[in-house]
């Protein structure tokens, strides 16, 4: 190892300890990777690639900056609480998802890396006509993901979905936004848990950020993030169970059937925050269920911007995500908010999950 004297430009130069770490490090190559210098990098390795796709992720961790700065003081500053709105999708609109919203619209707004927006929150796509011509992408978001949770400080995540927008002979309309997740070009998520993480993938596997608040920069947390084949843990809203098929019961009866060959009974844990659970599976592993149930078979999350941006995050990591029935990826999709079952975790869960829907394993 070199002394910083052998290789700084003024070799007399005392430097306190602690700034002679920082410089050694560097000088090692061990300094830690801010996002915009990492997707540059790999950008770079990209023949073709403009720039603009590392320009995209980056407003996303300025998003997920200026919310994680309004969660930190939520409970100060009266943005907790519910706006008095029902949603497109009918669900009690909090102060916190408006916020969250606006926010993801005001950063891409002016960014002119996108000429169309859609979210849970709006019904309609908002469409940018002084972007269409030269902005490449589309963006579909959950702009608060897990908003039961805002009013107890418990965790909260954003989701995303990139998708290109082809035409370039006219303004993009909402039909050119539903797409199959197979044609994402960038997908993630944003964690607002004990730390702020931002995790995507563009295809090449999923990268991991965890916002060092000191400076206000994404430092690389997570390089190349590979899920077990199989987990000890399971997530799901057990008191829906009553409106379960007989396939999701009896999958999560032997879950809970002690067996030490297999591993079982796995432990429960599930947060009422999508992006949250699928963290925590990501990272050791498990499975999430939202299924289809007897009474709304088509289950309870959206598929274009919850489903697919994490089921893409899923895949490159090594795991799975289904409806029971057929990958995620492959989902038709016929509708701007339409929900799917979801069951999304470690490869080999999966798969059994599958087995017992599909009534192949008892
Ligand atoms: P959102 O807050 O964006 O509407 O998403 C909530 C989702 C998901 O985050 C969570 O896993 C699930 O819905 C919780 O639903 P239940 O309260 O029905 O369990
Ligand atoms: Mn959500
Ligand atoms: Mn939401």
């Amino acid at each position: 190892m070199r002394e910083v004297g052998a290789v700084g430009q003024a070799p007399s130069l005392s430097l306190p300890t602690p700034f002679k770490t920082v410089i050694l490090a560097s000088t090692m190559g061990q300094f830690p990777l801010t996002l915009s210098r990492f997707i540059t990098q790999k950008q770079a390795a990209q023949p073709g690639a403009t720039g603009e796709l590392a320009s995209l992720l980056t407003q996303i961790g300025l998003v997920g900056k200026l919310i994680a700065q309004d969660l930190r003081r939520a409970g100060l500053i009266n943005i907790l609480g519910t706006t008095g709105e029902i949603n497109v999708q009918g669900e009690t609109v909090k102060k916190l998802d408006e916020i969250a919203n606006e926010t993801f619209l005001k950063v891409f707004h002016h960014s002119g890396l996108v000429c169309a927006l859609a979210s849970e929150e709006m019904e309609k796509p908002v469409l940018l006509p002084e972007n269409w011509q030269q902005a490449k992408y589309m963006l579909l978001f959950d702009p608060l993901d897990g908003s039961s949770n805002t009013d107890c400080n418990m965790p909260l995540g954003a989701i995303f979905s990139v998708l290109k927008s082809e035409r370039k002979d006219r303004m993009p309309t909402e039909d050119d936004l539903v797409r199959k997740g197979t044609e994402q070009v960038a997908a993630g998520y944003l964690l607002y848990g004990s730390s702020t993480m931002l995790v995507y993938t563009v295809g090449h596997g999923v990268h991991g950020f965890t916002l060092e608040p000191g400076i206000g920069e994404y430092l690389l947390s997570h390089e190349q993030i590979r899920m077990p084949a199989r987990g000890r843990v399971y997530g799901t809203n057990e008191g829906n169970s009553h409106k379960w098929t007989t396939g999701t019961k009896k999958y999560m009866e032997y879950l809970k059937t002690p067996d030490r060959a297999t591993g079982r009974p796995y432990s429960g844990r599930y947060s009422g925050c999508l992006v949250a659970d699928v963290h925590r599976i990501l990272l050791e592993g498990g499975i999430y269920l939202y299924p289809g149930e007897l009474d709304r078979p088509e289950g309870k999350l959206r598929l274009l911007y919850e489903a697919n941006p994490l089921a893409w995050v899923v895949e490159q990591a090594g795991g799975k995500a289904s409806t029971g029935t057929m990958r995620i990826l492959d989902v038709e999709a016929k509708q701007l908010h339409q929900r799917v079952p979801l069951i999304i975790g470690s490869a080999n869960d999966v798969r059994d999950a599958e087995e017992f829907i599909q009534g192949r394993r008892m």
